[in-house]
């Protein structure tokens, strides 16, 4: 028989090729050849061991699917009338070793459990390589960290000069947000790697098939147990996307300051030519377009995740086609992820820091303030807030009468009764003193930044040895799955 293996019951000839084309899902159907073929492994080996299919019928599956698999997607007859990679794949098989064999492969399976199956296989792997990405990420962020201990730079806050901090200290800040988005992938694994497979169409066989066994097969942890959730749930896939916007957001957040902090009103950064590009008119010009493409790629993110919200919003049960448009949005988003990541491993790991320029801002502008008050707050004995307006009053003066804090200092303090030692005044207005003094936990002081790099170091490679069991784990039942005789 020569028809459409899919069409030819039910629909018989009734074909439209732009209502096909409209359709299909074989466009994007790539990321899940390869789960798809062992879920197929799995299911028929499965089918063997339950006596639903003969071992000799089960063994011609599967030895032709591992050819499939070899030969590659491209060898196939893509045929857009097939509507996807399923049934393409099983169109193949009925073609080499006849449909009395292969048809039997989809005996107590449905899409339905095979595509959800297929999608979590695929995805796990993406989201091990994200991880292992922002893991290295982190590594060389804390490496350079390390140069930088010492580096005195000024910290903003809405923009202005805040408080003197070190740009060892701020690469932290970095680490510190990147280390949750580990935490959060990791978490949502737990999630994804769950096995749909044998939920059928929506209310599982009647065919003894065992669940738990295809599960172990494709080295998942755990069943999804309800058959109608297990078809029709594709939270996982928000909970991957929506970790990826919150991980878009840090890491756009370096990226804008890569940009701002490369501008000549800033000059503490230099991004290696590499990373930037130059005006077609301007001849002096250095762009930093790399962090600006990636400034933009990462809202794509965001642009991703709502359209798969607002497809699954008020889906009814179970399976409905409007799922299949899930996807092509998902792995967008895993690729734009994964390229940004190293784009900005690479910008950070061939930065040039302008240390000179990081000291003299992190003096200027009235950065120690705070120290001041404090200081008056320990050698006067006076209340915070009536420090804070003493030293309002002092940067205040010394603006209008384009004076340093030290020269009018003196006669506001006597205006109040109060001494400070000139040394005491002195080491306030320090940033490096400044520094010295900020050693709590989390602080800039350089031997609490040493602490905090080992420390992030030391759980990092704890996160590192998780992904290497769960990538050493996959490439194993893979192995298994494609080596069957
Ligand atoms: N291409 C489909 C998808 O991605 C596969 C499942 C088709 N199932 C069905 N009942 N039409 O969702």
């Amino acid at each position: 028989m020569d028809k459409n293996i899919l069409r030819r019951g039910r629909l018989g000839d009734s074909i439209n090729s732009k209502v096909i084309e409209y359709t299909t899902s074989l466009t994007f159907d790539g990321e899940i050849f390869e789960s798809d073929i062992l879920c197929s492994i799995a299911h028929t080996t499965m089918l063997i061991e339950r006596n639903i299919i003969s071992k000799e019928d089960g063994s011609k599956i599967i030895k032709e699917l591992i050819n499939i698999y070899k030969n590659g997607m491209e060898t196939l007859d893509l045929d857009p009338s097939l509507d996807d990679i399923h049934m393409v794949i099983e169109n193949e098989l009925i073609k080499k070793i006849g449909e009395d064999v292969a048809g039997r492969m989809h005996t107590g399976r449905s899409r339905n459990d095979q595509v959800a199956t297929d999608i979590r296989m695929a995805l796990r792997d993406k989201v091990l390589l994200i991880l292992k990405g922002l893991i290295n990420l982190s590594k060389n962020i804390l490496s350079i960290a390390e140069d930088h201990v010492e580096t005195l730079f000024v910290g903003y806050t809405h923009l202005q000069h805040a408080q003197p901090t070190t740009y060892g200290h701020h690469l932290l800040s970095y680490v510190s947000a990147l280390e949750r988005d580990i935490l959060r992938l990791l978490d949502a694994y737990k999630r994804i790697n769950i096995s749909p497979l044998g939920c059928g169409a929506m209310a599982t066989t009647g065919f003894d098939i065992d669940r738990i066994r295809t599960m172990e097969l494709l080295g998942f942890d755990k069943l999804i147990e309800n058959s109608m959730d297990g078809v029709s749930t594709r939270d996982f896939i928000v909970e991957v996307m929506s970790i990826l916007s919150i991980m878009g957001i840090n890491l756009s957040k370096i990226c804008e300051e890569l940009i701002i902090f490369s501008t000549y009103e800033f000059r503490v950064l230099e991004l290696s030519n590499t990373y930037t590009s130059t005006s077609s008119i301007m001849p002096q010009k250095k762009n930093p377009d790399v962090a600006e493409i990636a400034r933009a790629k990462l809202s794509t993110l965001n642009g991703n995740l709502i359209t798969v919200l607002t497809i699954l919003k008020a889906l009814p049960n179970t399976y409905n086609r409007d799922l299949q448009e899930i996807t092509p949005h998902l792995w967008d988003s895993v690729y734009t992820s994964l390229d940004t990541i190293e784009m900005i491993e690479g910008m950070l790991l061939t930065l040039k820091v302008n240390k000179d320029r990081m000291k003299e801002l992190s003096e200027k502008n009235y950065s120690t303030a705070t120290e001041l008050a404090d200081t008056l707050v320990r050698e006067c004995n006076i209340p915070f807030r009536r420090a804070h307006g003493i030293v309002g009053e002092v940067v205040r003066e010394s603006i209008e009468k384009n004076k340093n804090m030290i020269d009018v200092i003196k006669d506001i303090l006597k205006k109040y009764n109060l001494t400070l030692e000139k040394e005491a005044i002195r080491r306030a207005l320090d940033p490096m003193e400044n520094i010295k003094m900020r050693k709590i936990i989390g602080g800039p002081a350089p031997e609490e930044v040493i602490r905090a790099i080992e420390s992030y170091n030391n759980r990092i490679k704890d996160y590192e040895d998780r992904v290497s069991i769960e990538i050493e784990k996959i490439k194993n039942i893979k192995n298994k799955l494609l080596n069957y005789n």
